[in-house]
């Protein structure tokens, strides 16, 4: 089977649809972000190494996030596809993922540039099971504990600040917006509007799936 990306700026709503679209189809979520993040707390070299480009919203070398795909999708829960969250995010790493495995389909989750700060600076997360929430869009029920798995303690990520996404989103723009050309002239780029709320974005990207699967 073949894996889907998911695609879009900084905030745009990648991980919150991921969970969504993991619900419907069983694919495991991988999030590049997610496993630098990862990497960095249990202080291995590789975290060392990323720190720095995380830190100025810069895309950490390809070399090291190909290589950190490369050893993912040989896992086990990879061998029906995944759900890419944050990768491919240069012509290299689409290109080094081409040789891997097979895309199904990329899907673009549209927001303006003047969206993503507010999204960003309010976001937080659980540290135990990962949900995200937002300051105001789509707040935990009970201050500080997660809704989905009661955890008490939320996490707001070092980048979520304001100049570190301005940084994020010129490197989105120069670096990773290329992308779009690139695979819809493979014909595998879907958009939706993602400047609506969760659901409705969700719904949206759920029916480009099942139309494609001609369900
Ligand atoms: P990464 O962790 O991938 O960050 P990102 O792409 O900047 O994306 P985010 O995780 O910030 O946002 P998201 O789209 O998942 O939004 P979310 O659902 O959380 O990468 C971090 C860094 O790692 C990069 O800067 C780079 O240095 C490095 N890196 C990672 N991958 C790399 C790669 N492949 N190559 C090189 N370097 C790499 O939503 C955001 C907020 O908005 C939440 O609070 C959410 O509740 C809210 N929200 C979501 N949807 C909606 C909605 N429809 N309406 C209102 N609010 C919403």
């Amino acid at each position: 089977m073949a894996s889907i990306v998911l695609f879009g700026p900084p905030g745009a709503g990648k991980g919150t649809q991921a969970a969504i679209i993991m619900a419907e189809t069983g694919l495991p979520q991988v999030s590049t972000g997610d496993m630098l993040r990862a990497a960095l707390g249990q202080g291995s070299s590789l975290g060392l190494e990323a720190k720095s480009f995380m830190e100025a919203g810069k895309l950490v070398p390809d070399s090291i996030i190909i290589g950190l795909i490369k050893n993912r999708l040989q896992e086990n829960d990879a061998s029906n596809g995944v759900l890419l969250d944050g990768f491919p995010r240069t012509v290299a790493q689409a290109e080094a993922l081409m040789e891997i495995e097979e895309v199904e389909v990329v899907l673009s989750i549209e927001v303006p540039d003047e969206r993503i700060i507010e999204r960003i600076c309010g976001r937080y997360s659980c540290p135990q099971c990962g949900a995200v929430y937002h300051d105001s869009f789509n707040p935990t029920t009970s201050e500080d504990t997660c809704d989905n798995c009661s955890h008490h303690g939320m996490k707001r990520r070092a980048d979520d600040n304001e100049e570190t996404v301005t940084s994020r989103l010129e490197t989105y723009h120069s670096q990773t917006r290329p992308l779009a050309d690139w695979y819809s002239q493979r014909g595998l780029f879907q958009a939706v509007d993602g400047d609506r709320n969760i659901e409705s974005v969700g719904e949206s990207l759920l029916k480009v799936l099942s139309e494609l699967r001609g369900e």
